[in-house]
């Protein structure tokens, strides 16, 4: 076989040990954000009786998508492109009853000595054209190989249970046209987006009066 058509669609798959390295990493990665977020969110519920994360879902991007999305930036498809530029080859979803949880997670995160934060996007404050709402950030973790330590870029993304519905089901119809949803599609998901951010704040204000509620409900009984 003639090293053209080896390197035809997949050049970086070339040298296979640095691929599963770099994979290593991004995995190793991977699991100490979710280490780190079972710990707060177990003290968090040690300290508050309650714990604001629903659940975490991980993933590693697929070849397949990195390079469709290192060809979509006209990045030449190498291995140091893919670790400089593709911020999201490690993805971690964190899925939260409450907006107010969504926040109180991002400055937890934030707090934590050993990752640094190197992006943030709020897309509640400033949800995407589509409707999408969802905080992003990106960090960098470091990972402990036996030689050195290698500081991995991992996106995490941040959302009420109403948000990820959407997202889910915006992100099946947006594959199912190929990007090219037909106009009343597209708005009615825009208007659903707005139903979801309703629903959101109604169901945060509900706790709230809940919390208050049975905070003066214990209050009584301790006077009693
Ligand atoms: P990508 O090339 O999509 O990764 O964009 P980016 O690097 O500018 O990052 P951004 O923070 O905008 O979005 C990253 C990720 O957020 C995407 O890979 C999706 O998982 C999610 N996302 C962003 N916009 C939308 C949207 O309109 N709908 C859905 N369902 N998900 C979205
Ligand atoms: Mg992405």
């Amino acid at each position: 076989m003639g090293s053209e058509q080896r390197t035809g669609t997949f050049p970086m798959l070339e040298n296979v040990a640095t691929w599963q390295n770099l994979m290593f990493l991004y995995e190793s990665a991977i699991k100490e954000v979710r280490t780190k977020l079972d710990i707060l969110s177990e003290e968090f519920q040690n300290n508050y009786r309650y714990n604001p994360i629903e659940y975490v879902k991980s993933r590693i991007k697929t070849p397949e998508n990195i390079v469709k999305k290192m060809r979509r930036n006209d990045y030449e498809i190498t291995m140091e492109n893919m670790v400089e530029k593709i911020n999201d080859v490690a993805g971690v979803r964190i899925v939260c009853d409450f907006t107010a949880d969504i926040y109180r997670l991002v400055r937890m995160i934030r707090n934590l000595k050993e990752f640094e934060v190197i992006r943030e996007k709020d897309y509640i404050a400033k949800p995407k054209d589509s409707g999408y709402r969802s905080y992003h950030l990106i960090v960098k973790v470091p990972v402990y190989t036996t030689t050195e330590v290698v500081k991995t870029k991992v996106e995490i993304q941040i959302r009420t249970i109403a948000m990820d519905f959407w997202a889910t089901l915006e992100h099946k119809i947006y594959y199912k046209f190929e990007g090219n949803a037909p106009d009343y599609i597209s708005k009615d998901l825009r208007t659903c987006a707005d139903i979801v951010a309703q629903l959101d704040d109604k169901m945060l204000s509900l706790n709230d009066a809940v919390m208050r509620a049975s905070d003066r409900l214990d209050n009584s009984v301790i006077e009693d």
